[in-house]
């Protein structure tokens, strides 16, 4: 039988809060992508802070294709993790999730995003560059199991409705301008 990824299209993308029932295809996914990956235990203390941390999946069909996360701390939202199944990459997965992640920081007042990327992820810097994002500092040895250095990338005014306006643009100009259907909290998925 064909499996259910091959079946399903990048058109079916929904991005969706992040469930205690999603945290295995999560955790599938963080194993492959990060040589740190996080624990379920990890995940799951975060889920459970609802007030300072939002946590967005994607899913295409029933399959889980990536993931992000935000906490936030004062006026910042800080992007704790982005990541996206390396079947499903190149295909605007970890854009649409950005997309949702920056409105969330918006609808809960923050002013600027702000994360940390290891030195060598061109993909990622690039990715961050198209949201508004530029670096602004660096974390001397911050991955400890390369010693490589973080960039700390900031992407400020984010409350100024030209972000709004670079938003709508980065979603516009997805192939077949097809924009990710956002669940709001509290639905079913
Ligand atoms: C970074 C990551 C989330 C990007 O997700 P994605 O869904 O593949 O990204 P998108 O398809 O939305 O790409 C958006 C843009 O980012 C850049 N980009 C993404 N992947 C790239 C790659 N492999 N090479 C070069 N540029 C890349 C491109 O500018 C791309 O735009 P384009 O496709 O129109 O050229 C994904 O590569 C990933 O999960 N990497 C491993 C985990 C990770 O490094 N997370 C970031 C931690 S800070």
């Amino acid at each position: 039988m064909m499996p259910t990824e091959a079946r399903s299209d990048v058109r079916d993308l929904r991005i969706v809060p992040m469930r205690r029932r999603h945290l295995r295809g999560v955790i599938r996914i963080e194993n492959v992508v990060y040589s740190q990956p996080w624990s379920p235990a990890l995940y799951l203390s975060e889920l459970r802070l609802p007030s300072s941390r939002a946590y967005f999946l994607a899913r295409v069909g029933r399959s889980t294709a990536g993931y992000g996360g935000l906490m936030f701390v004062l006026d910042e939202a800080h992007v704790t993790t982005l990541a996206v199944d390396p079947r499903w990459q190149r295909k605007h997965i970890g854009t649409q999730l950005l997309v949702a992640m920056a409105r969330e920081a918006i609808g809960r007042g923050s002013t600027g995003l702000t994360l940390e990327v290891r030195e060598s992820n061109r993909p990622a810097h690039d990715l961050y560059r198209k949201f508004g994002f530029e670096v602004a500092g660096r974390r001397k040895g911050y991955y400890p199991d390369t010693n490589e250095d973080a960039l700390v990338m900031w992407a400020y005014g984010i409350d100024d409705p030209s972000y709004a306006t670079l938003l709508n643009g980065i979603e516009e100009s997805l192939p077949r301008s097809r924009k990710g259907v956002r669940e709001l909290p509290g639905e079913t998925s």
